[in-house]
């Protein structure tokens, strides 16, 4: 068998040319969609992470802004800043470039974001709203995923659905999503015992392990569809993701490449949210 190609990029750019029509429609009714990011130091990753999603903002036709931070910037300050765009009618959506500098407690800036402009889905209302099935911000690499999957026809319902990886921002929210869309889902993490068996019995396998090509194919099952979540950085500065897609892609159904898989999906749905945020409807 040879998997077919999860196309994240092109669905990523079909989807930002409808978000384009509809934020017209918004600027037709006097709505300007607008994100504005926090960003703390200026380490490179996370710069260009951030000015991708002022990149992929303005091809939206979605206003935004960067407020860059010192790294020496005080929890308070932060806070502080957090609180004059809370109350800032004009701003729909408040992101702040994670991770922070270790004397701020990530938690305390997550939870002082206004549920209601929480684009990154992190907020403790918007994970037990996502927990119950109801209508809320979904965190954006996971939101990314379930829609590639929906979009290509892979069934969830029924399915088992194995996921690599158990952090906040990926891992256990995917889960959940997959759990809402009826799948029987697996955990595996780093003390999980003999992996390979879960691994194998995969119909879904999400793998966002941050290790290069750790993931071959005999560990998958025979037509399974794989999500790549992996962006490991090779000696050569080119991007690769957790899973060999050479010896995969001969065994799987679908799978996801990177670059151009998960990664142009997760802005898409941070734009999805803004605009979301912009109607008003944060659930
Ligand atoms: N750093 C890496 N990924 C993310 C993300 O999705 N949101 C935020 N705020 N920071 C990140």
């Amino acid at each position: 068998m040879t998997a077919q190609v999860i196309k994240g990029k092109e669905l990523a750019h079909k989807l930002r040319e409808e978000m384009a029509e509809e934020v017209t429609q918004l600027k037709e009714k006097g709505i300007i969609p607008h994100l504005t990011v926090i960003i703390l130091g200026d380490d490179p990753a996370s710069k260009s992470y951030v000015n991708g999603k002022k990149k992929a903002s303005a091809e939206t036709g979605i206003s935004s802004d960067i407020i860059e931070m010192p790294l020496s910037a005080s929890e308070q300050e932060l806070l502080d800043k957090i609180d004059i765009l809370n109350n800032d009618d004009h701003v729909h959506g408040i992101l702040v470039q994670l991770p922070l500098p270790e004397h701020i407690n990530e938690q305390h800036i997550i939870e002082a974001i206004s549920p209601d402009k929480d684009v990154d889905g992190f907020h403790p209302s918007s994970i037990g709203k996502m927990l119950t099935g109801n209508d809320t911000f979904l965190p954006c690499t996971p939101l990314g995923i379930l829609t590639m999957l929906q979009s290509y026809g892979i069934q969830i319902e029924g399915k088992h659905a194995v996921i690599i990886g158990r952090s906040n921002i990926v891992g256990k929210p995917v889960g959940q999503l997959l759990l809402n869309e009826h799948a029987t889902v697996t955990y595996c993490h780093s003390r999980t015992k003999d992996m390979t068996a879960f691994t194998k019995s995969a119909d879904i396998l999400i793998v966002a392990m941050g290790k290069p090509n750790v993931i071959r194919s005999e560990h998958i099952k025979e037509g399974s569809a794989i999500i790549d979540v992996g962006i490991n950085r090779k000696d050569d500065g080119k991007l690769t993701g957790d899973v060999d897609f050479q010896s995969v892609s001969e065994k799987a159904s679908y799978i996801t490449p990177v670059p151009k898989g998960v990664g142009p999906m997760t802005i898409t749905m941070l734009l999805q949210n803004t605009i979301k945020a912009a109607k008003g409807l944060s659930g």
